[in-house]
């Protein structure tokens, strides 16, 4: 760590980048090539506060997308905790996970696979991603702090529009706070990716895309 993130004091400076701060204990799920996570380390200039995590096997991850190699070594040497085979649908009972309270826990562009067979239109891969993003609503939430925060990034158009974000948290005690527009140059070194399928390391359009935030309502 350099010394210009350091106070005359010799305590850590706070660093921001957009909605997220170095004294904010943060959890990233669903990540792709961990370059999200990775742009919020090297914004951050340590990432002693951040645990960011995928499904994928550690062995797997790399075949999905070779660019997560480099950016996961980038966030070990920042301190970030790396987890592999973490699902959002049950990660509140994970080994690691279970005994930590995070400030944000944040998945951008939920998504609950490609199938040759289902279009994004189609009522069942609907029915798939509601079922997704209900099911990981349920997980985090146990998992905040208080006053903690859930962040899912989000195309608002149509068909996606039609997951009905805020209907799915309301179903589990969770009330939107803030529907801020999601802009990808706010996160230098972003890829966002489409993660699954024989195009697994492609990106996808972000049309009308916001990030939804999330509390508990009591
Ligand atoms: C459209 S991609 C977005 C990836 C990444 N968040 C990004 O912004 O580039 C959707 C991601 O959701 C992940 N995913 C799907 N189901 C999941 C689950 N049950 N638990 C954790 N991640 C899941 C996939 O592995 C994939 O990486």
């Amino acid at each position: 760590m350099g010394e210009s993130t350091l106070s005359r004091r010799g305590k850590r400076r706070e660093k921001w980048i957009k909605h997220y701060s170095s004294s904010h204990k943060i959890l990233l799920v669903g990540e792709g090539d961990f370059s999200f996570s990775s742009c919020l380390a090297r914004s951050f200039g340590c990432a002693l506060n951040m645990v960011a995590t995928s499904l994928h096997s550690e062995e797997m991850l790399p075949l999905k997308h070779w660019t997560s190699v480099a950016h996961i070594e980038e966030l070990k040497s920042l301190g970030c905790t790396i987890l592999h085979n973490v699902d959002v649908k049950d990660m509140h009972e994970h080994d690691t996970l279970k005994t930590m309270r995070f400030d944000r826990i944040v998945y951008n562009f939920p998504h609950a696979g490609y199938f040759l067979h289902l279009s994004e239109t189609h009522r069942e891969l609907i029915r798939r991603h509601k079922e997704l993003v209900k099911a990981f609503f349920t997980s985090a939430s146990k998992m905040l702090s208080k006053h903690g925060e859930i962040h899912v990034s989000h195309r608002d158009d149509h068909p996606y529009v039609k997951w009905e974000l805020e209907k799915l948290a309301n179903e589990v005690d969770l009330v939107l706070i803030e529907k801020a527009e999601f802009q990808k140059s706010d996160y230098p070194g972003y890829h966002h990716k489409r993660g699954d399928g024989r195009r697994s390391n492609k990106s996808f359009p972000l049309k009308e895309c916001f990030t939804f935030k999330f509390s508990t309502s009591n």
